[in-house]
């Protein structure tokens, strides 16, 4: 695989700081989730550098209606199927509901996903400092992520645009440095106002992805059955369909990742 757009115009596995290098060198950061072992090669192949095995199967591919039932075994039986055929992107595995209370808990539930599963980083919900810096402690590498957090849908009582008054929006801002600070290596932003995640975007070193984020962060990402237009249920705003204007899954993919890298997505209408 060869791009025009890549800092490291190579085939080696990409670790976190090849997208470290990303963002210092202004060049966007193209993520995507996959859950199994045909859409991990393609998307691979596409040259997005990052893929995302999120907790959203539990919606997209087991139906439910939240994320709250997904268990680790779920987690790590996906993450397999993934790490399989991905050669060059870095896998982020979720850490799924309630299995990082403790800081042994989530050590364990993380070893089990970069072990058994193959990820190279865990992504886990909320401004968790003390886990996040345990897990780092361990050796582990740790994505973090704030505004909408799916696993607190019950107590957000909805899927809503997260730090809209100034009160929030400090918090969010505090919690991310705080996150930063605890050693973790990324950060995702869901459905925060476009202004707030350019600005903790530019008071960040380490890369911010944003979904539903504007197109201020250093890259972003998309559940991937809802760019091919294929979930079933309402289309999020901050989501667009690539297959509609082309005929190919692989074309759809290329789309998107040229569409991020030109700065071409999300727009206006995609953002908050
Ligand atoms: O579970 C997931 O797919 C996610 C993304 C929506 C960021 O966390």
């Amino acid at each position: 695989m060869s791009s025009n757009y890549l800092t490291f115009n190579s085939n080696q596995p990409l670790t976190h700081l090849d997208l470290l290098a990303m963002k210092q060198n202004g060049e966007k950061i193209a993520c995507l989730t996959a859950y199994d072992a045909s859409f991990s090669a393609l998307i691979d192949a596409t040259g997005i550098e990052v893929i995302l095995v999120g907790d959203s199967l539990g919606m997209v591919v087991q139906g439910h209606a939240t994320t709250l039932p997904v268990k680790i075994d779920d987690m790590v039986y996906h993450t397999r199927c993934v790490t399989k055929t991905c050669k060059r992107a870095l896998v982020i595995a979720d850490l799924p509901f309630m299995t990082y209370v403790t800081p042994e808990a989530a050590a364990q539930n993380a070893a089990t996903l970069i072990q058994a599963g193959g990820a190279q980083m865990v992504k886990l919900e909320g401004a968790k400092i003390e886990i996040i810096q345990f897990l780092v402690e361990q050796g582990i590498s740790v994505c973090g992520h704030l505004g909408l957090l799916p696993q607190f849908i019950h107590q957000l009582g909805g899927y809503k645009v997260q730090g809209k008054i100034a009160e929030a929006a400090e918090k969010l801002l505090v919690d991310a440095l705080e996150i930063q600070n605890a050693g973790a290596t990324m950060l995702i932003l869901e459905c925060v106002p476009a202004d707030l995640a350019r600005q903790i975007t530019e008071k960040l070193t380490i890369p911010v992805i944003g979904i539903g984020a504007g197109d201020g962060c250093d890259g972003q990402v998309l559940v991937v059955y809802d760019m091919l237009g294929i979930s079933t249920g309402k289309r999020p705003r901050f989501s667009k369909n690539f297959l509609s204007d082309t005929n190919s899954i692989e074309s759809a993919l290329k789309n998107y990742f040229d569409a991020i890298k030109k700065g071409e997505f999300p727009t206006a209408a995609h953002s908050f």
